[in-house]
């Protein structure tokens, strides 16, 4: 599937502008091309009791089986500014389930496969079926 890397990156600037991040003052948003088509999103969401707040790649799985599931195939993050955005080490888990190691990830040297950003990962398969 071709992955239009621009929208994406549009759609992250866009969701990053709606992120509720009052505490940290670090908007973030996200953005994924699904395998059907689709481009799913999300922002940060923080809270008064600090360490309950939801990254912004919570939000986008959620929208994801929230609308329909399907596959991730490419994501692009970006902080205030636009600038493509590490996920933190969580995220890359919760990315890792619904895209696999296939899953290309936007890094300020091109598209990077989850594998890279998360080797060896443990997910789905490692569980007893
Ligand atoms: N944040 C994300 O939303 N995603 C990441 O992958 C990195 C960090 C958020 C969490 C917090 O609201 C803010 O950025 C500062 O850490």
């Amino acid at each position: 599937m071709e992955i239009n890397w621009e929208l994406l990156h549009d759609h992250a600037k866009e969701i990053m502008k709606k992120a509720y991040a009052p505490y940290s003052k670090f908007p973030v948003g996200v953005a994924a091309l699904v395998n059907d088509g689709r481009i799913v999103s999300g922002c940060n969401v923080e809270n008064a009791s600090y360490g309950l707040g939801l990254c912004a790649e919570c939000g986008l799985v959620s929208n994801l089986v929230a609308s329909g599931g399907g596959r991730l195939i490419a994501a692009v993050c970006v902080d205030a500014k636009g600038n493509f955005l590490s996920p933190c080490g969580r995220c890359r888990q919760l990315l890792f389930e619904h895209g696999g190691n296939d899953l290309l990830f936007m890094t300020p040297d091109g598209p990077a496969p989850m594998s890279t950003l998360l080797p060896w990962a443990f997910g789905p398969d490692d569980l007893p079926k």
